[in-house]
């Protein structure tokens, strides 16, 4: 006798903390962005690469102070380290999560070779396929680990350029102050590509961004997949 297919119901896939955490996290990316934009346009590493004003965080309350004024400059960096807090202590709490929970070991892992080269050649043939949104597939694997990498590392560098004395340590890891810097730069840049990639996709198919509010696909039931969460 043919069996029929499962009926489609509502299935959790982002529990209630991993909805919190992760909206947070998106305001205090904005926060360190703009901040870090403005806090770079005084003292550029790249001559050529200077952020518009408009796109920055914490500048000159004062339009008519001078563009790389000081005071833009000190404003920046009080956002910027508030942001700082915000961002600890709620990637401390992802983390533990997607660690203890075991999420990031369901969610993010394995990773086959194989499923990379399909996924990509689906995307670039506008054939990826979006019915199931109860796993990821593999090049988002690799983008949501690839960003978490970025985000550690980013905390790691400003920290060392926050408190270049106490952390001597990280500054030789760096290779020196300006080492720091750089990397800080790369970790933002690469967050800041894959937030462009990120927000397009999540427009493209608003499914996923319901289910980043209300926890909730359609999916037919097989196995619940945040059971014990
Ligand atoms: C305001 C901008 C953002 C929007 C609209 C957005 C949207 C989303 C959506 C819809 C999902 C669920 C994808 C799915 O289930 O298929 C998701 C997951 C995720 N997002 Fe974002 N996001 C934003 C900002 C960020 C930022 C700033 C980061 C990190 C730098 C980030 C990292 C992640 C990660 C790692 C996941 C996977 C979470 C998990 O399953 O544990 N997002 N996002």
């Amino acid at each position: 006798m043919a069996s029929t297919p499962p009926e489609p119901t509502n299935v959790l896939v982002h529990p209630l903390v991993v909805r919190v955490t992760h909206w947070i996290n998106a305001l205090a990316i904005l926060i360190m962005i703009g901040s870090g934009w403005r806090i770079y346009n005084n003292v550029p590493i790249f001559s050529s690469i200077e952020f518009p004003l408009w796109a920055t965080l914490g500048g000159d309350p004062d339009l008519t102070y001078a563009r790389n004024s000081d005071v833009g400059f000190s404003n920046a960096l009080l956002w910027h380290l508030a942001g700082m807090w915000l961002f600890a202590v709620n990637g401390l709490i992802v983390i533990s999560y997607g660690i203890l929970s075991g999420r990031f070991f369901r969610r993010l892992f394995p990773i086959r070779p194989r499923e990379v080269t399909a996924t990509i050649g689906d995307t670039l043939r506008f054939k990826l396929a979006h019915d199931d949104l109860t796993t990821y597939n593999a090049v988002q694997k690799i983008l949501y680990l690839g960003v978490l990498c970025a985000m550690v590392l980013a905390a790691i560098s400003g920290l060392a350029l926050w408190k270049p004395v106490q952390f001597q340590g990280l500054i030789t890891l760096f290779q020196s102050f300006q080492g720091a810097r750089l990397v800080h730069f790369l970790c933002m840049s690469a967050i800041a590509l894959f937030l462009v990639v990120h927000v397009m996709l999540a427009l493209l198919v608003p499914r996923t961004l319901l289910s980043m509010i209300n926890g909730k696909v359609r999916a037919p039931l097989r196995i619940p997949v945040e059971a014990g969460e």
